[in-house]
């Protein structure tokens, strides 16, 4: 199902996936131990120093799936994450979901997703995505405004974490959501994600591009959206922003 290619150093794994997506195929995977310009979301850098999992696939739809609907990837793709690194924590931590598409453990950033998505040239569908994620294993990098930890900090027992296996359990898991959000659609995908999202019913603090404003958090749409209420109880949609909490 998957094909591997396998860096010590290269600039991104998604820019090296983007760069050679028409000629590979759904599932091929790039996997890097260190990138020297990693990148985050809203075009941040993302610190990607030894230890730590830095990787991206390549899904190829093989029917026509809109922009909108490949948005919603990065959800499958930090439900698929949250599954995993569930597994690997002690009993006294708690894994949350932040919206959009963060994973917490201890309600600090333990993982990042960036997910790109490449039109058709006919249409407006989707040519592919690449859906690239970092996890913080051996350390946690500073983000301005977040708190952020790593796996090793929450773990079981102190065993060491193999990256490898790490990576093919993160992979599978991707791939079975996938598949779930190709035949049933988002509606599974986002009732599991709202059970997951710690902070759905409460009053959470947000910064679009114009404004920063406290609401109530009421749950995620069926595009994705953040649904807030505001004190006078009008509705907002959110689709993009910053929370806090
Ligand atoms: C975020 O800002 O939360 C998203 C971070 C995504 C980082 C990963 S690491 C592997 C892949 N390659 C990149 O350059 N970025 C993503």
């Amino acid at each position: 199902m998957f094909t591997y290619f396998e860096f010590d150093e290269i600039p991104s794994t998604n820019e090296w996936l983007k760069e050679r997506a028409s000629d590979l195929n759904h599932g091929a995977v790039c996997h890097a131990l260190s990138q020297s310009h990693g990148r985050g979301r809203g075009g941040n850098k993302w610190l990607s120093t030894k230890g730590n999992l830095y990787c991206s696939l390549l899904l190829k739809p093989n029917h026509k799936m809109s922009l909108g609907m490949a948005g919603l990837v990065s959800f499958v793709t930090s439900l698929a994450l949250y599954d995993v690194l569930e597994t690997y924590i002690g009993p006294s931590h708690e894994i949350t979901l932040k919206w959009p598409n963060d994973v917490l453990i201890d309600g600090a950033k333990v993982s990042g997703i960036l997910l790109e998505t490449e039109k058709a040239l006919s249409g407006n569908s989707t040519a592919y995505l690449v859906v690239g994620f970092g996890v913080n294993v051996e350390y946690a990098p500073e983000i301005n405004d977040k708190k952020t930890i790593c796996l090793k900090d929450a773990l079981t027992t102190n065993s060491d974490i193999n990256l490898i296996t790490l990576r093919d359990q993160i992979l599978n898991k991707i791939m079975t959501y996938f598949d779930l959000f190709l035949t049933r659609g988002f509606s599974p995908i986002r009732n599991v994600w709202i059970e997951k999202c710690a902070f759905i019913g409460q009053d959470i603090r947000i910064r679009t591009n114009q404004e920063v404003f406290t609401a109530c958090f009421e749950t995620i749409d069926e595009k994705g959206l953040l649904i807030a209420k505001m004190s006078d109880g009008t509705i907002k949609e959110i689709s993009s922003a910053e929370v806090f909490f």
